[in-house]
């Protein structure tokens, strides 16, 4: 990263005093220039940013940055409010990546949360009698689950980063969950759709069939045993949820269901510490998601390869064209060689490398596409965004770019009676059936086989990318698709684009298999689609829209905080927080 660390430290009770002027701008605001904006970038921001899937959880998050506490703090609040208002997407029950970057020592640290494979989870039981993968046991219930990792990175945000303590930081949750929060369009649909499932688990139908029938725009959800599972975490930190009565909970419930953890492997859960990926792309250090992602590692290489183009100059069916090509190397890379780094050695330098993606490029033709191999896939169009991301940036200039989980909507549909806690379909992300596509139509091999311990591979990829005079912090759900999300949120910026037009974009993909081009309706002119037609390619021109962009910016040379949430999202929101007391005269 190319942000300066600030030149001293700030006590943090000063910081308290500061932050208790902060004032709350709305949403996409932009704080004002100050006075006099220097030639020179700015060596911290003027104020602070957060933006999220939901506008519980940036206003919790800024409370929490107004009482004293960083952007590691709020990040604990943000991530655990969006687990209790979006547990169609994330919670407790699931994952995540958080890429933190720490002002003061000038570090960067990737907390890896994902779950990890129950050790009886082997392949043979998620095939049917046929020897078929069955979604039944890779998507729903018991056996898809794997074990939880987001309650250890809170306990590890707080403890390692935070400057509050966890039961501050988890406060608003806990409320939130108790009192509940307004149903809204999302949660009601996505009920609907997995109702069928959901409504097999007695854990799951006390939560949303609680009063009588299921979720309704407008009514109130309330989780009292979700309330309690935080307060335990609150109180005793990983024993709280990894030991002890939660826990107990899990298990019984997993194992009533038909599927098979031991209270051993829970307390063994460990966050992995890793080195996050980094690379150049013209004027921008990028620092972004190593494995057990692969994201990081496309987005690399999708980069490293077009940065032999200057795609500002290409009329849109070249440029489309070039991004696809690169996409399509990437992401039959991703099949062939990513997976658990601790369970299998990948070839990040080389993959991520400049003679590498060289290489890639001189096999590109820059008018005429290169036919993926035919094999099956089909396009998985996704009309909801299950995973949740969210971007912070605090005065100091700490940086939290995090994506959490628990897989498709409503996870497994299995909330662990008495818990509260959804249990995620992360197994699904297994290559468990070699050369299958999963519900996101990507599929892998040995390098991302289930094996007791290991963590299955990933698409999602928070990114901080920083050139002399500008930070941006982005991320995305959206399955496979998250990769070609952010990258091009990082073309967006760097096409000079500001945050929210950077959350709107129309959005384009490729993964290889199946060999088509996804584009968002109106994505992609008539033209540019018939060019590219032409060219070779299969363009699917009208598919419904995808992603949950969630970014925020910071402008060192204009002084000034932007945030950006997707508008696709109506319920999200992106918010700047003036230090008042800097443009005072
Ligand atoms: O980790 C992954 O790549 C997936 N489990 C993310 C799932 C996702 O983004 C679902 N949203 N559409």
């Amino acid at each position: 990263m190319n942000v300066r660390p600030r030149p001293a430290a700030m006590p943090a009770t000063m910081l308290a005093v500061l932050f208790a002027l902060l004032l709350p701008l709305g949403a996409h605001a932009q704080a004002k220039p100050a006075e006099a904006a220097a030639a020179k970038p700015a060596s911290h921001p003027p104020g602070a940013a957060i933006a999220s899937a939901h506008a519980l959880a940036t206003d919790a998050g800024l409370d929490t940055i107004r009482a004293g506490g960083n952007a590691f703090d709020a990040a604990v609040t943000v991530s655990s409010v969006l687990s209790v208002v979006e547990p169609i997407s994330s919670g407790l029950g699931g994952g995540g990546f958080f890429l933190l970057h720490d002002a003061k020592s000038g570090k960067d640290t990737f907390l890896d949360a994902r779950e990890m494979s129950p050790e009886a989870a082997t392949p043979e039981v998620y095939l049917d009698k046929d020897g078929n993968l069955d979604p039944d046991k890779s998507e729903n219930g018991p056996w898809s689950a794997g074990l939880p990792g987001l309650p250890a990175a809170l306990v590890e945000l707080a403890s390692k980063h935070g400057r509050l303590p966890l039961s501050r930081s988890l406060a608003p949750a806990i409320r939130i969950a108790r009192e509940g929060f307004p149903v809204y369009a999302r949660l009601e649909r996505g009920y609907a759709s997995r109702s069928k499932v959901m409504e097999r688990y007695p854990g799951t139908r006390a939560v949303y069939l609680a009063d009588g029938d299921p979720p309704k725009v407008g009514e109130t959800l309330r989780q009292p045993d979700l309330a309690h599972t935080l307060e335990l975490l609150a109180a005793k930190g990983f024993d709280g949820f990894y030991r002890g009565e939660t826990a107990a909970k899990l298990v019984a419930s997993v194992n009533a269901e038909g599927g098979k953890w031991t209270a051993a492997e829970l307390a063994a859960y460990q966050v992995r510490d890793r080195t996050p990926i980094r690379f150049k792309y013209r004027d921008w250090d990028i620092t972004t998601a190593p494995p057990t992602s692969s994201g990081g590692v496309a987005l690399a290489e999708i980069l490293n390869i077009v940065s032999g183009w200057d795609l500002q100059e290409l009329d849109a069916a070249h440029r489309t064209h070039l991004l696809v090509e690169a996409m399509r190397r990437a992401y039959r890379d991703r099949t062939i060689y990513l997976g658990d780094p601790d369970f299998t050695s990948v070839p990040v330098a080389r993959l991520t490398s400049a003679d590498y993606a060289a290489g890639l490029r001189a096999g590109i033709n820059p008018d005429k596409a290169t036919p993926s191999d035919l094999l099956s896939g089909k396009p998985a169009p996704l009309e909801d965004d299950e995973t949740t991301h969210f971007s912070i940036i605090d005065a100091e200039g700490n940086i939290v770019s995090a994506t959490q989980t628990i897989n498709l909507l409503y996870g497994s549909g299995l909330v662990a009676e008495g818990t509260g806690v959804m249990l995620n379909d992360e197994m699904d992300d297994f290559a468990l059936k070699p050369g299958t596509p999963n519900a996101f139509g990507v599929m892998g091999f040995e390098a991302n086989a289930p094996k007791p311990g290991k963590r299955m591979l990933s698409s999602m990829t928070p990114t901080i990318m920083a050139s002399p005079t500008k930070v941006a912090v982005l991320g995305a759900p959206g399955g496979s698709r998250i990769i070609t999300e952010v990258l091009l949120g990082i073309l967006g910026y760097d096409d000079g684009l500001s945050a929210q037009q950077v959350a709107a974009l129309p959005r384009i993909h490729h993964q290889w298999m199946p060999d088509v081009i996804s584009a968002e309706k109106g994505a992609l002119d008539p033209e540019t689609v018939k060019a590219l037609q032409a060219m070779g390619h299969t363009v699917n021109a009208g598919e419904g829209s995808w992603g949950n962009l969630q970014t925020v910016a910071w402008d060192r040379i204009a002084d000034t905080l932007e945030g950006g949430t997707d508008p696709r999202n109506p319920v999200g929101k992106a918010a700047v927080l003036e230090r008042a007391i800097q443009s005072a005269p």
